[in-house]
């Protein structure tokens, strides 16, 4: 009976401590780019509005109506009221990160969604909150297709230079202090060439350029340089150089690859492989027809 106990005071004690740990994880650990992103849809009563209605028909079912903590109480964990103290102290980019990732049984809305409802959501519950301040983001979705980014390859310091402008309709603006990065394509991905960069006041940056990077076979890479500029958004460009070195990769049906699929094994190898299987398989047959003979000296023995 003690015994009993023991275990029943075990398994209460391991669900317990499960149960703990699904209510303690409240943190969503959003990466620090994610976090300060912001909305560049306006909160006022308008967009709020819309929202309401995108949260009745997507969020409601599970988080009950905002400020009435009448959530469903059925799910593990049971989804927050999104007026609560906690949901509150979130910022704008943290929730745009949880709608956009989701988490057990709250759903990712990334593909649901369009961006704007998504922000629009969240207008809705920035209503609820009387000290909420926005801060909306400078960025113009609309900017990105004006800007230029020309390379430049300089082989005698072996540097790639950058030049970002953007062809607005007073003139030429050269982005200023936008982060920028570099890429080469590999096989499976991409991998980034020296440090992330900003550019200067003429919108210039200079990367460092490997001098032992592996082309193809004429030298050929494909750079990325990504631009990540406050106003003008995220803009990649890429485009082909002859700057790597030649690189002779053997192809797959060539000759000494190891993986080669054209050409055979030699004669004696196959011989001796096969005299191998057939050694074994024999082996396995002899011992199975001794046991046979076995039990039948066993019969013969008990007759
Ligand atoms: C199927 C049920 C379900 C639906 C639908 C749902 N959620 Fe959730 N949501 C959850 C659960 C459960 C959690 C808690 C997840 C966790 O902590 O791991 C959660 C957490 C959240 C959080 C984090 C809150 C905090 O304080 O930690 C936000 C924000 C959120 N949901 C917003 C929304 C919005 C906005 C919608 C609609 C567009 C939505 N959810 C739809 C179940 C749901």
């Amino acid at each position: 009976m003690y015994r009993i106990k023991f275990k029943i005071a075990i398994i209460l004690g391991f669900t317990g401590l499960i149960n703990f740990q699904s209510f303690a994880q409240n943190n969503w650990d959003v990466p620090a780019d994610k976090k300060s992103k912001n909305s560049n849809i306006e909160f006022n009563s308008g967009t709020a509005k819309e929202g309401e209605g995108i949260y009745n028909t997507n969020c409601k079912s599970c988080h009950g109506d905002i400020g009435k903590n009448n959530s469903l109480q059925s799910l593990k964990p049971v989804p927050p009221d999104l007026s609560s103290a906690q949901s509150k102290a979130l910022l704008d980019g943290e929730l745009f990160h949880i709608l956009n990732v989701g988490r057990g049984l709250m759903p990712s809305f990334k593909e649901v969604l369009p961006e704007s409802d998504r922000w629009k959501v969240i207008a809705y519950m920035r209503s609820y909150d009387k000290d909420y301040v926005q801060i909306i983001s400078k960025t113009d979705p609309a900017k990105a297709n004006l800007v230029k980014i020309k390379m430049v390859f300089d082989s005698i310091n072996s540097k790639l230079n950058v030049e970002v402008v953007a062809n607005e309709k007073a003139g030429i603006v050269k982005l200023k202090n936008a982060e920028i990065a570099l890429f080469v394509t590999r096989h499976f991905g991409k991998m980034q060439l020296d440090k992330t960069l900003r550019t200067d006041n003429n919108g210039n940056a200079s990367f460092d350029f490997p001098k032992d990077l592996p082309g193809d076979k004429v030298g050929n890479v494909e750079l990325i340089v990504r631009v990540n500029d406050e106003i003008y958004g995220e803009i990649e460009s890429i485009s082909k150089f002859k700057i790597a070195v030649p690189t002779d990769k053997p192809s797959l049906t060539e000759k000494r690859a190891m993986w080669n699929v054209l050409a055979k094994a030699p004669i004696w190898l196959i011989l001796l492989y096969l005299s191998g299987v057939l050694l074994a398989t024999g082996v396995i047959l002899y011992i199975i027809y001794n046991l046979y003979k076995l039990s039948k000296s066993n019969n013969n023995l008990k007759n």
